[in-house]
């Protein structure tokens, strides 16, 4: 509790000549309405007592401050302003020093740059990550980083929104000191110096030096940032960025603050910014299950075994390497085995080959990874996570041999994709351990994790999945049982649909361009070839289900890039799809047997299809509570499937468009179609009819 409101302390030292203004205001010193207010009022009494001669402004040790309260925008603003906050700083007329611990990122960063000494402990790390929410720094981060680092390293910092570690800071300019040991003891000997040293303080906004060069050639800008640019397709918030640097070198620093905060209120309003604040609150209330008992304990998990080192337990064992948790993997054969984690160790190889880790670093990793042939390693876990071939039979032999050998209250999780989490958790007679971890492929790489709740999986069981996803890095959401979960389940509306288009008129080609143009990163016929359409052939095969066109590709040897054909053609050693006469013949052809008069379609229409079939599949998972929320199912297609992270997800999206809208396509499309599951869920129209959105539901526990 501060003495100047509830987040602001002051208190003075060195016989009240310097004053030391702490921010606290958990859990990361967001600039809320009180930090602002309590702000202003301790810098101002620093301003006017006779006795202090020098600021020293500091945070906690997680956080300097991690940016604006996220919460307050879309929210009447109320002053004083951030940017009011750092004028006041930088008008200062005795020095102020920032002292950074932890983060200062976006407006906490803009805060230290407003300061006229910026000093940080070694862990630390500063950054304007304001891009990932749609908007650009907007409290001045736009003029002064380039005054400090120059415009062309500033661009490049603003555009990737990544923090920047204080060593490289300090070496690119943006900090003045990196002060190894007791931290706040070294940062007031540093303010001490700089009051010693007396003089008039120096302002960022003042200096020029190091703009030299944009100011010669503004177009080095762009330049620096040209790939970024490119891979961010045209989006409004990364070019506004540029513009408002390409400003802090073209105008003089007031007319640039000008041209900032018009840029940033631009963008404020923008659907962009909405949905990407929209996935920042729905990420982190993904991994939150609010029915979870307050005294649930999380299991100690020190050591993993996966069982199965193929495809994706090669994957799943890197994830618990490259968290420092050591990992036994398990195989039957010593050739599968070797095989495995030789896959393992390429997978490390070409990350070294690309410059993002270094040989100590795989060497420290491989070290985490032992494998063996013998399944009585099961009794070395914490945690067990079987990844063995997708069959139920053999996930039951193996769920009752885990229960024998593993240790009392380890945690068992099944890495199925299909298969009935109740069925395997009945294998093992201490069914409350058991639960779903559905990692997605390639496991190392991809962020989401679903977290399958079985009917009598513990609270513990669920904490202690939760606890080691984020451990791991993942980005976690609690589903319940049922076919496909809740992404997989989405994807087959999709499927589904993508194939009769094909029959019904369109291309492979056409239906990859307009996914893409809606903004994934992949059409979903180019991603067939990818993954291999051989996977879901068996599939179908094992459930007697077709797909008339994969079938047949299937039948003639066309798996996809793998054997250089699928339902596009690859030329030797390359991953571009070709569009190919071959596959347009046996689309020709399946649509006339099945008796279908091609027809021309559209974009429009193809998007639709592409897309409301699975918000009503997404509506159907909510009304039979496999989802928690809404935007759970947000989350788990932008960091499962690449859904775009600037639309939101799939039912923030739907909401967007108008509910009604959606219902009264699917209701036309449904019309017409064989594919009966176009037919408007109940939830949809219920909805629709009371004009609320999928926003507007409450939260619901998982139904087991
Ligand atoms: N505003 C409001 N709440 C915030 C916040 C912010 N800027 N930053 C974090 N929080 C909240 C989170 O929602 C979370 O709340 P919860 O516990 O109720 O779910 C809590 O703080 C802890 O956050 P995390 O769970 O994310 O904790 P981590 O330690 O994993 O990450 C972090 C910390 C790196 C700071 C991460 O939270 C983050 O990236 N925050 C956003 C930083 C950001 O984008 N800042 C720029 C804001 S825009 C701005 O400053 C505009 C200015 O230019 C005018
Ligand atoms: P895979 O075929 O690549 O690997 C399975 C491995 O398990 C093989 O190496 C096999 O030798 C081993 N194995 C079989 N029986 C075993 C036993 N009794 N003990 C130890 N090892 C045994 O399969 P993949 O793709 O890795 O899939 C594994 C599981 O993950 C399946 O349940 C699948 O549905 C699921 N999954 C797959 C995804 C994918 O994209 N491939 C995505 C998400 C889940």
């Amino acid at each position: 509790m501060g003495n100047i409101n509830a987040v602001v302390n002051y208190e003075t030292t060195d016989g009240g000549a310097i004053a030391i203004i702490a921010m606290d205001n958990p859990p990361v010193n967001a600039l809320s309405h009180a930090l602002r207010s309590g702000l202003v009022a301790a810098i101002e009494k620093a301003r006017d007592s006779d006795a202090v001669k020098a600021v020293m402004l500091i945070g906690t040790a997680r956080a300097f401050s991690a940016g604006a309260d996220i919460s307050e925008f879309g929210t009447p603003r109320q002053p004083p302003s951030l940017i009011d906050v750092v004028a006041l700083l930088d008008a200062m007329a005795k020095p102020v020093i920032a002292a950074i611990s932890g983060l200062a990122l976006g407006g906490g960063f803009e805060l230290a740059l407003g300061c006229h000494y910026r000093v940080a402990a070694p862990g630390s790390r500063v950054g304007l990550p304001e891009v990932k929410l749609g908007l650009l720094p907007g409290a001045g981060g736009t003029q002064r980083l380039p005054r400090l680092v120059g415009a062309e390293a500033a661009a490049q910092i603003i555009v990737s929104g990544d923090p920047v570690p204080a060593a490289k800071a300090l070496a690119m300019g943006a900090l003045d000191a990196v002060l190894e040991g007791d931290f706040r003891a070294a940062a007031l000997d540093f303010t001490r110096e700089v009051m010693k040293a007396g003089g008039k303080p120096p302002r960022v906004r003042d200096r020029d030096d190091k703009l030299a060069a944009a100011k010669a050639d503004p177009s080095v800008i762009d330049r620096a940032v040209a790939k970024q640019l490119q891979r961010l397709r045209g989006l409004p918030a990364p070019k506004a960025c540029v513009d408002a640097v390409r400003a802090a070198v073209t105008m003089p620093f007031e007319e640039g603050q000008k041209k900032e905060l018009a840029l940033f209120m631009g963008l404020l309003g923008s659907p962009e910014s909405k949905a990407q604040r929209h996935v920042f609150f729905a990420e982190r209330e993904a991994a939150k299950l609010p029915d979870m008992p307050a005294d649930t304990k999380e299991k100690p998990i020190a050591r993993a075994v996966v069982i199965g080192a193929g495809t994706m337990g090669g994957g799943i064992a890197m994830c618990f390497a490259n968290a420092g948790i050591p990992v036994r993997v398990i195989e039957t054969e010593q050739a599968a085995l070797t095989r495995g984690l030789d896959r393992v160790a390429e997978n490390y190889r070409i990350a070294i080959s690309r410059g993002s880790l270094s040989q100590a670093e795989m060497d420290k990793r491989m070290a985490q990874i032992s494998g063996t042939i013998d399944f009585g390693a099961v009794a070395e876990g914490d945690l067990v996570i079987e990844a063995v071939f997708e069959e139920m039979d053999l996930k039951r032999r193996v769920f009752a041999e885990i229960d024998r050998l593993a240790k009392q209250g380890a945690l068992l999780a099944s890495n199925t994709s299909t298969l009935d989490i109740n069925e395997i958790a009945a294998a093992t007679k201490r069914p409350e351990d058991v639960l779903g971890m559905h990692f997605f492929s390639p496991a190392n790489v991809m962020r989401l994790l679903e977290i399958v709740r079985a009917r009598k999986t513990s609270y513990a069981a669920l904490a202690t999945a939760l606890g080691i996803g984020r451990r791991i890095g993942k980005v976690t959401s609690v589903v319940g049982v049922c076919d496909g979960f809740v992404g997989n389940r989405m994807l087959a509306r999709r499927t589904t649909q993508a194939e009769m288009l094909l029959l019904e008129g369109a291309l492979p080609w056409d239906v990859d361009a307009a996914v893409l143009a809606f903004g994934f990163p992949m059409g979903p016929f180019a991603m067939g070839d990818l993954a291999g359409l051989d996977v879901g052939w068996r599939i179908r095969k094992a459930r007697g289900v077709t797909a008339e066109i994969s079938d047949t590709l299937c039948e003639a040897g066309r798996f996809g890039q793998k054997t250089g054909a699928g339902y596009y053609r690859y030329e030797k050693g390359s991953r571009t799809p070709m569009p190919d006469p071959e596959v347009e013949k046996i689309i020709l052809a399946a649509s006339e047997k099945r008796g279908i008069t091609r027809r021309p379609i559209g974009a429009a229409e193809i998007t639709e299809r592409m897309i409301y079939p699975m918000i009503n599949e997404g509506a159907r998972i909510l009304e039979e509570r496999m989802a928690m929320r809404a935007s759970d199912i947000d989350i788990i297609w932008i960091y499962g499937y690449g859904w775009p992270v600037w639309r939101g997800g799939p039912m923030f999206y739907a909401d967007q468009v108008g509910l009604p809208q959606i219902r009264d396509r699917l209701a036309q499309y449904a019309a017409t179609s064989p594919d009966k599951t176009l037919k408007p869920a109940p939830l949809l129209e219920k909805l629709a009819a009371s004009g609320q959105g999928f926003a507007a539901l409450p939260v619901q526990t998982i139904a087991v």
